[in-house]
């Protein structure tokens, strides 16, 4: 089967596949919508990531926040480092079972050495504001971007953005951006504004919560290949190609995920 085809990420000069992974079940599995579930083992992880290069998934979607998912994929991914964005977040902590967000120029650089210390690699491919709720607050008052534009600029980090929560938010932060992550589903279309406005300005947009965390009516495994691509095929229909970011834990899953992407970009 041939890889899935890139696309250009916005303007960032990065090339990214139409689905990436995501991977907070990769490090917690407490405080989420998901339901209840185990950790997976480093193995379940392995093969995960050599599914992604088989197909040409190439970008990665973590967080200082997603327990111990950093350090989990700097040691399983050795060689395959090459052959993928990493991008990760910072602002929110997680901590005790809880979050709490600090966006200070301080936090911002010991989290970033903290992220590329952890992924063991010299450069992050992007780093995203790790949003509240009151993401207008976090992007407007807070040195964070500006901390962010720095070390890209000392070239530890190739693309800087934000994982935004409104409209508001989403909206204000597209020109101060070179990437947007922006929650979008069949049925949940409020930031659909700020994916046009992104495209416009060629920034790159990676879409979460496509599945609506898991909660969408998925049906189970097998057969699902139509409700499957009832998800994703709109969302890569939306305009600069951006990327969906699916997190799972399950391979047949995965494939599915992978078919979907397969199949919309015949028709982009
Ligand atoms: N604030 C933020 O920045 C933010 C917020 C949310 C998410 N994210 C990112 O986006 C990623 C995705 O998370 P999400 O919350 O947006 O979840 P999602 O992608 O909407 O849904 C993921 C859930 O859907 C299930 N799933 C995936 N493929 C499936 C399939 N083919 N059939 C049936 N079920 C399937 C997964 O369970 P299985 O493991 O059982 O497949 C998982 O529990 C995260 O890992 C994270 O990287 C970022």
């Amino acid at each position: 089967m041939n890889p899935l085809p890139h696309f250009p990420l916005g303007n960032t000069g990065l090339s990214a596949s139409p689905l990436g992974l995501g991977t907070v079940k990769w490090g917690r599995n407490q405080a989420l919508k998901h339901g209840p579930f185990e950790l997976p083992d480093d193995k379940a992880l392995a093969t995960l990531l050599d599914m992604a290069v088989e197909a040409g998934v190439n970008l990665l979607d973590t967080a200082a926040a997603y327990g111990i998912a950093e350090q989990r994929i700097g040691r399983i991914l050795g060689q395959r480092r090459e052959q993928f964005l990493l991008f990760s977040k910072t602002g929110e902590i997680f901590a005790d079972g809880q979050s709490r967000w600090d966006f200070s120029a301080q936090h911002t650089r010991h989290s970033v050495q903290q992220s590329l210390k952890l992924l063991r690699t010299d450069r992050l491919d992007g780093v995203l504001l790790h949003c509240p709720r009151n993401d207008v607050e976090a992007l407007q008052n807070s040195p964070a971007l500006e901390t962010l534009a720095e070390l890209k600029a000392a070239g530890l980090i190739r693309s800087i953005g934000a994982s935004v929560t409104t409209l508001e938010g989403g909206l204000y932060a597209v020109p101060l951006c070179d990437v947007l992550m922006i929650a979008w589903s069949i049925g949940f279309h409020e930031q659909q504004p700020v994916i046009e406005a992104a495209a416009r300005a060629g920034k790159g947009v990676l879409l979460k919560k496509v599945f609506n965390s898991g909660q969408l009516a998925l049906p189970a495994d097998n057969g699902a290949s139509s409700a499957i691509e009832s998800c994703i095929h709109p969302a890569l229909r939306l305009p600069g190609h951006p990327v969906v970011i699916v997190g799972t834990l399950n391979p047949a899953h995965f494939q599915e995920n992978i078919a979907a992407a397969r199949s919309a970009t015949l028709h982009l």
